[in-house]
């Protein structure tokens, strides 16, 4: 089976870029392609950049060039859910573009206009081998699975996230998610991603996220690699 991973920055797909070993380049709208073998799969491994649009370039590549037959992103994520705490891991049921508003027309939050479905489910197999993944991973952090908001934005404002966890009830916040769900929904292939909270969105979040991304970023990655072995 090729599976494509996805991380939006260097330092979340580092730690893969070095468990692939041997591997071969592609580039394809500026977007850099590593295929090769990992845990007896084939893999095409690509930082897509930051936020929707990058994502949705990359995972439509993913799907038409590379014909990847699942999709994983892993990387980090700002927490919504209070009850969760920097390190956490989210694994995604559905995503929602948080920052889709039409509302001034009379749509609802998030809802893209004139369609009729707007949150974007991942395949629950996918999710199962995550969560079974997450628990063999040691730690004291918390593992759900979860509603995953995404928009183009940095959110580091807590009336914001107190908003966010209202209107959607999402569990975390980050800027690929819904974009990679939505194309991978467009084309039929099975995703989930995979998010460990850096921060907590809030006032704190940028200096969290410089501190916390590295952890948070290795984290996601031992869950994926041990989700690897069950695939
Ligand atoms: N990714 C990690 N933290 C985030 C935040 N606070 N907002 C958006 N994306 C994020």
């Amino acid at each position: 089976m090729r599976i494509g991973i996805i991380g939006a920055m260097d330092e979340e797909i580092a730690l893969y870029l070095e468990a692939m070993g041997t591997k071969d380049t592609v580039s394809k709208a500026g977007i850099t392609y590593y295929t090769g073998q990992m845990d007896g799969h084939d893999i095409v491994l690509v930082k897509s950049g930051v936020g929707k649009v990058n994502a949705s370039v990359c995972t439509q590549i993913l799907i038409d060039r590379f014909d990847v037959e699942s999709i994983i992103f892993t990387g980090v994520a700002g927490a919504v859910n209070p009850e969760l705490n920097i390190g956490d891991i989210v694994v995604s049921t559905d995503c929602i573009q948080q920052d889709m508003d039409v509302t001034a027309l009379g749509f609802a939050p998030g809802q893209i206009p004139y369609a009729d479905k707007w949150t974007w489910e991942a395949e629950g197999k996918l999710v199962e081998l995550a969560m079974q993944a997450s628990a063999k991973v040691t730690g004291d952090h918390r593992v759900i699975s979860g509603r995953i908001l995404t928009g183009d934005q940095f959110v580091a404002d807590p009336s914001r996230v107190a908003a966010l966890y209202e209107t959607f009830n999402g569990d975390c916040i980050e800027m690929e998610g819904a974009a990679v769900a939505q194309v991978s929904a467009m084309n039929d292939v099975p995703f989930v991603i995979v998010r460990s909270m850096s921060d907590k969105a809030d006032g704190s979040a940028h200096v969290n996220f410089a501190e916390f991304t590295h952890l948070a970023s290795q984290r996601s990655y031992e869950i994926v690699m041990e989700m690897l072995k069950g695939l």
